[in-house]
C-alpha cells in the first residue's frame, strides 16, 4: 500500500489586487445576483463568464416550487453561453452570492453538479477554466475545476 497525496493551490486576492478584466467580471457576477429568482432560499447567486473572444455571459440561480427543477447560477451562465456561442471556450468564471443580509464575507464554491458541468466544458475545449469566487473578505482564484474535483470522471475514462 502507498498513500497518494493530492494537493491543490488557491490564490486568495484582495478585490483591488485583481487585474481590471477580472474585477469587471466579478462585478458582473455581483450584478447578476439581482437577476436571481430565489424566492424559496432567499439566496441570490450570480455568475459571469468570459469567453475566449472576450464576450461576457451572465447567469443567476432560478428556483422552482418543484425544487429539482431549479438551476444554479453557474449552470445558467454556462448553458446560456454554450447555447449561443458553441465555438467559444470559457476562459474565466466568476461567482458571487448574497443572502438577505447582503454579500457574503466568505466566497461560496460551486456545487458538485456545477463542478461536473464545468469539467465537461474544460474537457470539450481542452482548455482550463479559471474560477473567481467573490467574498467581501477577498476573492479565491482556482486555476482549473480539476482542483475542485480530484479523481474526476470525464469521457476518456470510459475508453
Ligand atoms: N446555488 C447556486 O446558484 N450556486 C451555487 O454555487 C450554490 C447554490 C443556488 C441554488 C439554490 O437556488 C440556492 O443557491 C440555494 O442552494
Amino acid at each position: 500500500m502507498k498513500k497518494i497525496d493530492i494537493r491543490i493551490q488557491i490564490q486568495h486576492y484582495a478585490f483591488e489586487e485583481l487585474p481590471e478584466t477580472d474585477r469587471a467580471l466579478v462585478n458582473k457576477a455581483m450584478e447578476a445576483t439581482y437577476n436571481a429568482y430565489a424566492d424559496y432560499s432567499n439566496f441570490y447567486v450570480g455568475a459571469a463568464l468570459r469567453l475566449k473572444d472576450n464576450t461576457i455571459v451572465i447567469g443567476a440561480n432560478q428556483e422552482n416550487a418543484a425544487f429539482p427543477s431549479g438551476l444554479c447560477a453557474e449552470r445558467s451562465a454556462i448553458f446560456a453561453a454554450q447555447s449561443q456561442y458553441p465555438q467559444q471556450p470559457i476562459t474565466t468564471l466568476a461567482v458571487a452570492a448574497r443572502n438577505t443580509n447582503g454579500f457574503l464575507e466568505q466566497p461560496i464554491t460551486p456545487c458538485g453538479a456545477c463542478r461536473q458541468v464545468i469539467l465537461e466544458i474544460e474537457d470539450r475545449y481542452q482548455s482550463p477554466i479559471r474560477i473567481l469566487l467573490y467574498g467581501k473578505n477577498g476573492v479565491y482564484q482556482i486555476n482549473t475545476v480539476k482542483d475542485l474535483l480530484p479523481l474526476s470522471f470525464v469521457d476518456a475514462n470510459m475508453r
